[in-house]
Formats: structure tokens, sequence, C-alpha cells
């Protein structure tokens, strides 16, 4: 091989903090996220996803997982929340997004490939970091990613694609 391609690294960070370190906005972000779990339709996988999104003009959207019987056809907490904010603000800034799951779960959140991957989408569209806020199931800590590059690193985004 040539000697000019190097090896490419990424290092991913979640850093834990304290709901009391927490901006006020933020706090009550992450209490959003955790009430929409009731609005959560999961009857086949009894996993209730919550999640709550902060707009650029300080909206905040909620939303939960949509299960279906045609088990393909349902969506996560996530992009529920993402595409009802950007049908109902479009061109407004994502900013914080905040995921809670069920107090029985056994590890942290972790958004699915699939919501990463339009969490990218929107985040290459508005050139600004949108912050994750990863929940803790039973102590009052977040998971920060601070940017979806924590998360997902080699996002494929419309830069990959020819030139119209
Ligand atoms: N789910 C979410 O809503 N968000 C995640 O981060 C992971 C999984 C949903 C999809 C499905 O309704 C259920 O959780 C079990 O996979």
């Amino acid at each position: 091989m040539k000697e000019d391609y190097s090896k490419i690294e990424v290092t991913c960070s979640l850093v834990p903090q304290s709901f009391d370190e927490l901006k006020s906005r933020e706090l009550a972000l992450v209490l959003k996220a955790k009430q929409a779990r009731v609005t959560s339709h999961s009857p086949y996988s009894n996993y209730s996803v919550g999640a709550a999104l902060l707009l650029g003009n300080g909206e905040i959207v909620s939303g939960s997982n949509q299960e279906n019987a045609a088990y393909p056809s349902g969506l996560c907490a996530e992009r529920t929340t993402m595409f009802a904010a950007g049908a109902l603000y479009p061109g407004v800034n994502f900013e914080v997004l905040a995921v809670a799951i069920p107090d029985t779960a056994e590890n942290l959140p972790s958004p699915c490939g699939a919501c990463l991957q339009v969490m990218a989408e929107y985040q290459f569209k508005q050139e600004s970091p949108l912050k994750i806020l990863l929940i803790h199931p039973r102590e009052d800590i977040v998971y920060v990613a601070d940017k979806l590059q924590q998360m997902l690193p080699f996002a494929f985004n419309q830069s990959h694609l020819p030139k119209k």
C-alpha cells in the first residue's frame, strides 16, 4: 500500500453528568423525555422509550416509540420525535435530544443505527452540533454525547454523494 495512506482512528465518548450539574433547560428536557414514555405504543416489545428534543427556537418536541403488528412498520422514539419536530418547525435547529427507557432496563439507552443516521442528517444540514443525553434508567445521571460524532463517527451524509 502507498505510504501516504494512514490509519483512520477515532475515539467515541459518553460523559456522565448528574442531574444536579445539568442546565435547567436540559433538566426540563430530561423530565419531558421520561414523561413521554407513557405515550409509547409498545405492546410487542414492552419496551417503552421516550424522547424529547430541544429546538433552537426554545420549543421542546417529545415523542415515543410507536410499534405495529407488522413489526417493521413501527418507529423508534428518537425518529418519531425528530420527524415530528422537522415537520412542525421546518428549518429550526435541533440542539439537544434526550432519550429515556424503562427503569427496569439493564443498560443505558442506545439509539439504533437508523436513528443515529437520522440525527446525522439533521446535524449535517444545520452545521451545528446535536447534543445527545442518554438518561440512566435508575440513577439521576445522563450520559452525554456533545455531538453526534461521539456516537456515529463515520456517518454517511450528503457530502458523500456525487455533486448534482
Ligand atoms: N427503540 C426506541 O424507540 N429507541 C431506541 O433507542 C431503541 C429501540 C424501540 C423500538 C421498539 O419499539 C422497541 O424499542 C424495542 O426495540
